[in-house]
């Protein structure tokens, strides 16, 4: 048999086996480096907080948690390490709930009722559990009280409306306008849609009513506006007459005092149609056609018929407000009132 001949090696082949081995190494160190990250996600929260994490006894997997804060540390590890079972991740989300405060022997079965509620906001937990007297089925009416201060006392637990939430604003019996405050996009209605002689909305409000009158008119519908943006003193004149027609405490049932009013933010209306009466809106088919169609809009039913003990007012079949199509639509599919919607997704 011939032997078979041992090539030697050309200077090019030499090359050409270190280039080999050259991108064979580079491309493991790259392929290493993919690994490693994908195993060791970068920290979500602040690098700052390793060492601290660290120093209070967590290890480093702390600072990838959500929503850690670095002066509760010592409360977290204490809360994880009590001996109550629960995850780092659950040690933390308590804590900011103050759970390990309200309650110290470990979370009760109350805290967990209360936070499987869809609209549970952590830090109402205080005064949820104020209210709840640990029958799962009143968990729903707790939260939404809660969330929409009905647990306060109006028109004196009050706080400035936050006016950076823009079209999203809260005005209500806790939440207030300045006597001055005037919207600064505000716009006059066309006469075709004022069923007296002129009213103003709030541009993007005006707006998406065009739009749903022109549908409406096409469904065989005319809507107009019978109130629109009122004026703090516009609202002080309305709220006085009712006053003085059928006293403080029935008026405060339908009326808003003057900066209570969501009409002052502009993106409320008060809607009719010709020969309908105002508090029969409602039930004529204009008016039906608006309950059904109106999120498709960006307008939420505010003062609803069974919440009337949320909103602090009694049903107002004709009174809309703008939110915006997204939270319109939301806040009708749950039948809820736009205080839960706000403390949960807003505020
Ligand atoms: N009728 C509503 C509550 C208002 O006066 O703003
Ligand atoms: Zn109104």
């Amino acid at each position: 048999m011939k032997k078979k001949k041992k090539k030697r090696l050309t200077k090019f082949d030499t090359y050409a086996r270190l280039f080999f081995i050259l991108v064979l190494c580079v491309l493991s160190v790259f392929l290493g480096k993919v690994f490693w990250n994908a195993m060791n996600p970068a920290p979500t929260e602040d690098a700052d907080l390793r060492p601290a994490a660290v120093k209070a006894g967590y290890f480093h997997s702390l600072v990838k948690i959500k929503d850690v804060s670095a002066d509760r540390l010592e409360r977290y590890n204490a809360y994880y390490r009590a001996g109550y079972g629960l995850s780092m991740e659950e040690a933390v989300e308590f804590v900011n709930w103050d759970v390990d405060i309200l309650c110290p022997k470990g979370p009760d079965e109350r805290v967990l009722e209360l936070s499987q509620d869809k609209f549970f906001v952590g830090k109402n937990l205080s005064r949820y559990l104020a209210l709840y007297d640990g029958n799962s089925q009143n968990v729903r009416a707790v939260v939404e009280k809660v969330n929409a201060c009905r647990d306060k006392t109006a028109y004196e637990d009050i706080e400035p409306t936050d006016l950076s939430k823009g079209i999203m604003v809260l005005v209500n019996k806790y939440h207030y306008l300045d006597s001055s405050y005037i919207p600064d996009d505000l716009v006059n209605a066309a006469s075709q849609y004022c069923q007296y002689s002129s009213a103003k909305l709030s541009r993007p409000a005006y707006e998406a009513f065009v739009k749903m009158a022109t549908d409406a008119k096409a469904a065989g519908y005319t809507i107009k506006i019978n109130s629109g943006y009122r004026s703090y003193s516009k609202q002080r004149g309305m709220y006085n007459n009712y006053v003085a027609g059928h006293g403080k405490a029935e008026a405060d049932t339908f009326s808003a005092r003057p900066g209570f009013s969501e009409h002052q933010t502009g993106l409320a209306i008060d809607l009719s149609s010709p020969g309908v009466g105002y508090w029969s809106f409602g039930d004529s088919a204009a008016g039906r056609w608006v309950h059904a169609n109106a999120h498709k809009y960006g307008f939420i039913l505010r003062y609803l018929e069974d919440k009337t003990d949320i909103t602090g007012y009694i049903y107002e079949c004709m009174h809309f407000r703008y939110v915006g199509v997204d939270a319109a639509t939301f806040i009708h599919e749950n039948g809820i009132a736009y205080e839960d919607y706000y403390e949960k997704y807003v505020k």
